[in-house]
Formats: C-alpha cells, sequence, structure tokens
C-alpha cells in the first residue's frame, strides 16, 4: 500500500506545489491536495486549516504546506492541536524536524527556497523516522502545552 501525504498551497507555493506533487507521486506517495487549485490569491490559514484537518483527523500522517515564505502557513498549522510543524529551508532541519521533533507537517517558502532544493528538503523529511527515547518526553511535554493553550479544530 502507497504511504499518504498531504499537500497544500496559496497562490504564492502554487507552481512549486504542482512540481512537487509530481516527485511524490513519482515516489508512489498517494497525495490528497488539499488546494490551492490555480494561482488565484487565498489566504494561507484556509489552506493550512483545511491540510491539517487531515492529520489531526488520520487520513494523512503527514502532511506539507507551501506558501511564499513557509512563515504564514507554519504560523497558522502550529495553532492547531496535534499539528507539530517545522518550516524547513535546508534538509538538515528536515531531518531532525522528523527524528527529534516527530513533526507531522512541514511548511517550505517557494518564493524562498528553490525547487531542487525544496525537493531535497520534503525527501529527507519524508524519509526520516521520529528516534523516540528522550525526545518522546519533549514531545509529550508539546502536547501538555497545547492542549492547555490552543484551539482545537
Ligand atoms: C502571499 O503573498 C504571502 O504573504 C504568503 O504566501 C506567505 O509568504 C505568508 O507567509
Amino acid at each position: 500500500m502507497n504511504k499518504i501525504v498531504a499537500i497544500g498551497c496559496d497562490h504564492g507555493g502554487y507552481e512549486l506545489k504542482i512540481k512537487m506533487v509530481k516527485m511524490l507521486t513519482d515516489m508512489n506517495y498517494d497525495v490528497v491536495d488539499c488546494g490551492c487549485y490555480d494561482t488565484g490569491s487565498v489566504d494561507y490559514p484556509d489552506i493550512a486549516k483545511t491540510l491539517c484537518k487531515k492529520i489531526t483527523e488520520g487520513e494523512c500522517e503527514q502532511g506539507i504546506l507551501i506558501c511564499g515564505t513557509g512563515i504564514g502557513m507554519s504560523i497558522a498549522a502550529n495553532k492547531v492541536c496535534g499539528i507539530r510543524c517545522a518550516h524547513c529551508t535546508d534538509t538538515y532541519s528536515a531531518t531532525m524536524a522528523k527524528e527529534h521533533n516527530n513533526a507531522n507537517v512541514i511548511a517550505l517558502g517557494a518564493r524562498i527556497t528553490g525547487d531542487e532544493l525544496a525537493f531535497c528538503i520534503v525527501k529527507s523529511y519524508l524519509s526520516a523516522s521520529f528516534a523516540g527515547g528522550r525526545h518522546e518526553n519533549r514531545v509529550s511535554k508539546i502536547t501538555a502545552l497545547e492542549n492547555n493553550n490552543l484551539y482545537s479544530l
């Protein structure tokens, strides 16, 4: 069975998303596309909310959000209970985001990060695994913080 990954973008990330979907499909991922579906202007929190819901409701385990900088998407996603979104501009951070932080979403900036690097970042993230151990307790403390403070979808 193919692994499932969710992807979403705003108008700033649309062109990169199209290329990323192709890369993921070529890697035998089933891709759940959460929009947007053209270059018309949209509000990134709406797309982040749609994608995060796919994760929190269990349809997908991992997600990729793309906007102009990756900043807006990551801020929005991290407001959702159960989402740990890492804004990544390099492959090492992408690997560590999964290994140490068990990030279930990464955010990319299409106006910051070139296509080829973005592909490498996503491959690094998807191929990494949560290391557990001492990191388990730390991630649990993040969950405790969000359970006390953040809004649930
Ligand atoms: C849209 O122009 C831009 O603000 C958005 O893509 C993103 O960079 C926000 O953080």
